[in-house]
């Protein structure tokens, strides 16, 4: 049942056009019941449809690195939108989709050196995962299908990233996906409120080896991880860990993706995770920061060798290669927005800058300690995970969501945006936040986790 009528709490929307509305990872009858409604936003702070202004404290979904209504991306959007409003993905090409591959080539760690757009971070990850059947297929070792993801993952929404992730919520009610088995997570007890990247857990890459053992390189295609698991609530890898995990890779000949849809461009402080952590897969995904958030876009980053595969076992040169894509893939709006958005990455040395602030995000994120409910704190970059215990009911079963959701509710009053995720609150800061900003969003951070019961 809807009806029509127009709620004057509702800003305007009627109860009819909230219900059409069936929001993604949303409690959708909460939300329709006080809806959150944003109306503008520019810099750092969003507007809200009572003319609040609330702090960016998680850059949109950790997209809007450099900020809002940026008119230099702005501005190219409308200049493409003119010139050139779409071209066909497939068989045609136009020049921005050229320029950017390159640049994009030129941010990646060496040797990653092939671009192919997708529409999204679910998108990248699907098509990092059917590049690499398929690779080893057309290397002659179809057996290679299975994959290894780590358990804490998050790899998008599409069957191929719910069956490697490993957030149990987002696949419990979907059946069978793909194969895949999973690697034990890397948040340990003893690295509870360690400052970035924890000195201890680089042996649970040695769990690779215990799958491998039972499944045989024969049968499995790749690994993937992100760098630093982001949605389960920032964990920073292991030292030594990521780099124990191509060791194995490359000794068992499997092949190494990080999803780095959160981690890329700037967040880490270096162009890459794969940068900051010293270690190159053999497949990267990104989306998210590449536009800014403004339009969505994604890529899959692949080794040389990997599409000299797909190109020397691709029948007469009229046929296509790699039966694979979107049609908004290398979208020409998307492409302008990107060119512009990494623009104004390199001239504002963004990525540097995540550098020079993080120690600061550091101190006064892990300042919090001692607050009600806090088991643990982790960052790296401008991205940090705070865990909260679990809320004990009546009943004696535990709520683990609830006081994140109630945390994050409360921030919202008091014109502060943080993300709930499971038992955590996750801050991933605008590259061009400014120390006071961090200051007073940790203050209202800290107080409100000591309001809640
Ligand atoms: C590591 C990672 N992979 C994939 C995705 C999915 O991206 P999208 O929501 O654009 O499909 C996300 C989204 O948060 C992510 O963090």
């Amino acid at each position: 049942m809807t009806n029509n009528t127009t709620n004057s709490s509702n800003h305007g929307i009627s109860q009819a056009q909230l219900d059409a509305h069936w929001m993604p990872f949303t409690g959708n009858r909460e939300f329709k019941k006080d809806p959150r409604i944003i109306m503008s936003a520019q810099g750092n702070y969003y507007t809200d449809a009572n003319g609040r202004q609330i702090f960016d404290g998680l850059s949109g979904l950790w997209t809007c690195g450099a900020g809002h209504a940026r008119p230099e991306i702005t501005a190219a959007i409308a200049t493409q939108a003119a010139t050139l409003d779409y071209a066909p993905a497939f068989q045609f090409g136009h020049p921005k989709s050229f320029e950017l591959a390159h640049r994009i080539t030129q941010l990646m760690p060496d040797g990653l050196n092939r671009v192919f757009f997708t529409g999204s971070g679910s998108e990248s990850v699907e098509t990092a995962l059917k590049i690499a059947r398929g690779y080893w297929r057309k290397q002659g070792q179809a057996s290679k299908t299975r994959f290894i993801g780590r358990s804490k993952g998050y790899h998008g929404v599409n069957y191929g990233g719910i069956s490697v992730g490993g957030l149990s919520p987002n696949r419990a009610i979907f059946g069978q996906g793909i194969e895949a088995c999973h690697l034990p997570h890397t948040m340990l007890s003893e690295n509870k409120f360690v400052q970035g990247m924890p000195s201890k857990g680089g042996y649970l890459a040695e769990e690779l080896e215990q799958l491998i053992a039972v499944y045989d390189a024969s049968t499995i295609a790749a690994v993937i991880v992100e760098p630093l698991a982001g949605s389960a609530g920032v964990i920073p890898p292991p030292v030594g860990y990521l780099k124990r995990l191509r060791e194995i890779c490359n000794k068992h000949n499997i092949l190494l993706i990080f999803d780095e849809v959160i981690t890329a461009f700037g967040r880490m402080g270096a162009n890459t995770g794969a940068a900051e952590f010293g270690v190159t897969p053999d497949l990267m995904t990104v989306a998210k920061q590449l536009t800014n958030g403004v339009i969505p876009m994604g890529a899959v980053i692949a080794k040389q060798a990997i599409y000299d595969t797909y190109m020397e076992t691709g029948g007469p040169e009229y046929m296509l290669e790699l039966p694979h894509g979107y049609t908004y893939s290398a979208h020409p709006i998307a492409c302008a927005a990107a060119l512009a958005s990494l623009d104004i990455l390199a001239k504002e040395n963004l990525a540097e800058r995540v550098k020079t602030i993080a120690p600061y995000f550091q101190e006064s994120l892990h300042s919090l300690k001692g607050c009600d409910h806090i088991s643990d704190i982790r960052n790296y970059g401008l991205a940090g995970g705070i865990t909260i215990e679990a809320f004990g009911t009546e009943q004696g079963k535990p709520e683990p969501g609830k006081r994140p959701y109630e945390i994050a509710m409360k921030m919202w009053q008091k014109g502060f945006y943080v993300r709930y995720g499971g038992d955590t609150i996750q801050l991933g800061l605008p590259f061009t936040c400014t120390l006071p900003e961090i200051d007073s969003l940790m203050n209202a951070l800290g107080e409100t986790i000591n309001e809640v019961n």
